[in-house]
């Protein structure tokens, strides 16, 4: 029982993940990418569920990067079109799941359609406070960050505050993650090494677990061999 205790202690209380290798996987199978996409959203599904089960209360994920509208019309389109069936399955089962879900990122320049049903989901599901997933869309960190600082200005300028006054918890108070704590697992999945413009802020000291398995193949055995990694580190804080 006691054990037991301790294991749930060391439970990250938040897990990041960058859902990398989607390309990759539906390459793999000869399947074009927006195959991918979509096995890589039902992974999603999945790991949500799995995350909720065991106790983590906030997943925070990668959905659409700042750079993504780079990629090809009709992958865009599709990748939309995913979180579109998301969002309309969350309010739909909203009273069963009772999930919170936020988004992080300009969701401006995202269609009406969309703005509109992750505008529902928001709202209708503010009421939820044991598990949350923050939907990252149209994001990327410096973006963040910038904003920040220009509310910053802006409300020196306007109100007479001193800049000199900025302290960590006012910066952390004006990105799209607010009122979430910061990561403490980042997961990369699809083989790569970096961070590429995600929670860069907030990962100032959230341990990093990379892995070679594409994000669509990604199971809950793989989070548990991430959890229980994290779980094997020794979190300094910068301390001894
Ligand atoms: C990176 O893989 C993945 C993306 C840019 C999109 C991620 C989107 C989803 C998993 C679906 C979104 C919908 C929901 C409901 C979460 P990649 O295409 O860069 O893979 P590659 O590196 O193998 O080419």
């Amino acid at each position: 029982m006691a054990k037991k205790r301790e294991n749930e202690a060391a439970m990250p209380r938040h897990i990041a993940i960058i859902m990398d290798g989607n390309g990759r996987w539906a390459k793999k199978r000869l399947l074009p990418r927006t195959a991918g996409h979509a096995a890589g959203a039902e992974t999603f599904r999945r790991i949500a569920l799995y995350c909720r089960e065991i106790g983590v209360k906030y997943l925070t994920v990668y959905a659409f990067s700042t750079e993504n509208w780079k990629r090809p019309q009709e992958e865009v389109s599709k990748i939309m079109g995913l979180m579109k069936d998301y969002l309309l399955e969350s309010i739909r089962d909203m009273q069963k799941n009772h999930v919170r879900i936020e988004f992080f990122g300009d969701l401006t320049a995202l269609s009406p359609e969309l703005q509109d049903l992750a505008a529902e989901a928001r709202k209708e599901s503010e009421v939820f406070t044991d598990s949350q997933v923050n939907m990252c869309i149209n994001y990327g960190s410096r973006d963040e960050m910038l904003r920040a600082a220009r509310a910053w200005a802006k409300r020196c300028a306007e109100t007479g505050e001193d800049p000199e006054s900025l302290t960590e918890e006012t910066f952390s108070s004006l990105l799209y993650s607010a009122d979430v704590p910061d990561p403490d697992l980042i997961i990369r999945p699809g083989g790569e090494l970096r961070i590429s413009n995600f929670l860069l802020w907030q990962a100032a000291y959230a341990e990093l677990y990379f892995t070679d398995v594409l994000w669509p193949d990604f199971d809950e055995r793989e989070l548990d061999r991430a959890v229980a990694a994290y779980q094997a580190r020794n979190r300094r804080f910068g301390g001894i």
